[in-house]
């Protein structure tokens, strides 16, 4: 099928055409956008499994294949060959960057990587036990209260320097909220550190003992950041345009994805992929014990880490992981027995029809979270490592839906299923 075909829709005795829409991949979607005003009639699709809410240019899956591509570039090449500044200018901006604009996108962030001193106060105002996601959300709108002027950044020079200000700041904020849950002093950044090497600085330096990243610690995270950069219209990705759409600024956006990432089916599945594991390990449980308890809806216990919307063969972030977790483990010289629990979890589950059947594989939260304890990351930072990682791929949605001319604030509609009319009976008459 190709750009022009149409379709026809019979309902009761009327038929209406409606035009297709073929993507550059070949993908096929029926614009129902004229729907309801010719007919009436409205579709339903609970959790949009059937539904493409834009079109976009930002990132390519194919569930069926394990394909994945940012602005069409294979993730196997970028996590294996490409720094995540540079994955970050791609999918914002859509091309790989010229060394002249790579150097000014560093610049950007270096420059902005401090947050206000008095920010420091809003940490004060957290128990000691908040979770990080809660802090990350809330501050990165906080982020935005100083720089009121980035708060509507129509203008490229404005929305530029908004995005480079969030993408440098979630990282020191991040490594504040870890600081702050440890009783430990923040962390200032250094401007001689690069992206990531700076991001585990501020987390595992102390005033009294600076903490050196090892080359094989860093580019272990570049590939997790790399491979958690976007992923088209998931959850928080789909949340932060759904509030952009709105005018919402930049900053209020991407907090709202933080929000939506936190989720433990979503970006959260990180960390209860890790206590899943830790738990079979505390116990002792066999591994096939365990998948019994899975398969027992009763049991309501799902295989976190496993399973995925839109990837019914393997995802090949989780694949690229997997190797990752090796590479870094050996090279650490640690023996993980989560990483040797998970690797057995997978090969009982793909071998069993319940999991075959489904089409249920490792996901990207599979063996990220094994990668992150063996940085030295806190599982109640897991998520906050996605939403840094995701960082790029938010900000690259919220401006391509900005830039869409035809963009029209989000409103789905509904099917009512309440009551039909009846009338107010005062209080001492009701039974
Ligand atoms: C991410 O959208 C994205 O792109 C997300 C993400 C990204 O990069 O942004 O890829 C990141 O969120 C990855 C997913 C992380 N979440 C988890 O690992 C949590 C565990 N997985 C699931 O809860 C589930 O697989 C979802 C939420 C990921 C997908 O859910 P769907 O597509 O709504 O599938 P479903 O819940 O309708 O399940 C279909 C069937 C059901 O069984 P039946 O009713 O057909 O008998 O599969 C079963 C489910 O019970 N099933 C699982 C399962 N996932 C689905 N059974 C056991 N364990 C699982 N993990």
């Amino acid at each position: 099928m190709k750009a022009g075909d149409t379709v026809v829709l019979r309902i009761g005795d009327k038929s209406y055409t409606l035009p297709l829409v073929v993507g550059t991949e070949g993908e096929v979607g029926i614009d129902i956008s004229s729907l309801r005003a010719l007919s009436g009639v409205i579709t339903v699709d609970e959790g949009y499994g059937n539904t493409g809410s834009c079109q976009s240019a930002i990132t390519f899956i194919n569930g069926e294949k394990g394909i994945l591509r940012y602005r069409g570039y294979p993730i196997e090449e970028l996590a294996e060959r490409a720094t995540f500044v540079e994955t970050a200018y791609l999918l914002i901006f859509g091309e790989l960057p010229l060394p002249t604009h790579l150097g000014e996108f560093r610049r950007l962030l270096s420059e902005n990587e401090f947050i206000h001193e008095d920010m420091r106060h809003h940490f004060e105002g957290f128990p000691p036990n908040a979770h990080p996601m809660a802090i990350l959300s809330a501050m990165i709108n906080a982020l935005g209260a100083y720089q009121p002027v980035l708060l509507q950044p129509e203008e490229d020079e404005h929305f530029i320097d908004a995005a480079a200000r969030i993408m440098s700041k979630v990282r020191t904020v991040a490594a504040a909220s870890y600081k702050k849950s440890l009783g430990q002093p923040m962390i200032y950044p250094r401007y001689d550190l690069q992206y990531v090497p700076n991001f585990l600085h501020m987390m595992f330096s102390k005033p009294n003992r600076p903490y050196e990243p090892t080359q094989e610690v860093a580019d272990a995270l570049r590939r997790v950041l790399i491979l958690h950069a976007d992923h088209e219209q998931n959850c928080s990705a789909s949340t932060v345009r759904m509030v952009g759409s709105s005018q919402a600024n930049l900053y209020a956006s991407v907090a709202s994805g933080v929000c939506a990432l936190w989720g433990p089916l979503h970006g959260g599945a990180n960390q209860a992929t890790v206590n899943m594991l830790q738990q079979i390990h505390d116990s002792d449980m066999n591994v096939d014990d365990f998948i019994r308890q899975v398969k027992d809806k009763s049991a309501k216990i799902r295989l976190m880490g496993f399973g995925h919307r839109v990837y019914k063969n393997y995802d090949p972030r989780a694949k690229i992981l997997k190797k990752a977790c090796d590479d870094l483990l050996s090279k650490l010289g640690i023996h993980d027995p989560l990483l040797d629990i998970a690797k057995r979890m997978e090969e009982v589950a793909l071998a069993d029809s319940y999991f075959v059947e489904r089409r249920l594989y490792p996901n990207v939260d599979f063996y990220s979270g094994i990668i992150l304890r063996a940085i030295g990351i806190p599982m109640n930072m897991f998520p906050v490592l996605f939403a840094i990682g995701r960082m790029p791929g938010w900000i690259a949605h919220w401006r391509e839906s900005h830039l869409n001319p035809s963009a029209r604030i989000h409103r789905p509609r509904q099917i009512y299923v309440g009551h039909t009319e009846r009338h107010y009976i005062p209080v001492n008459e009701r039974s």
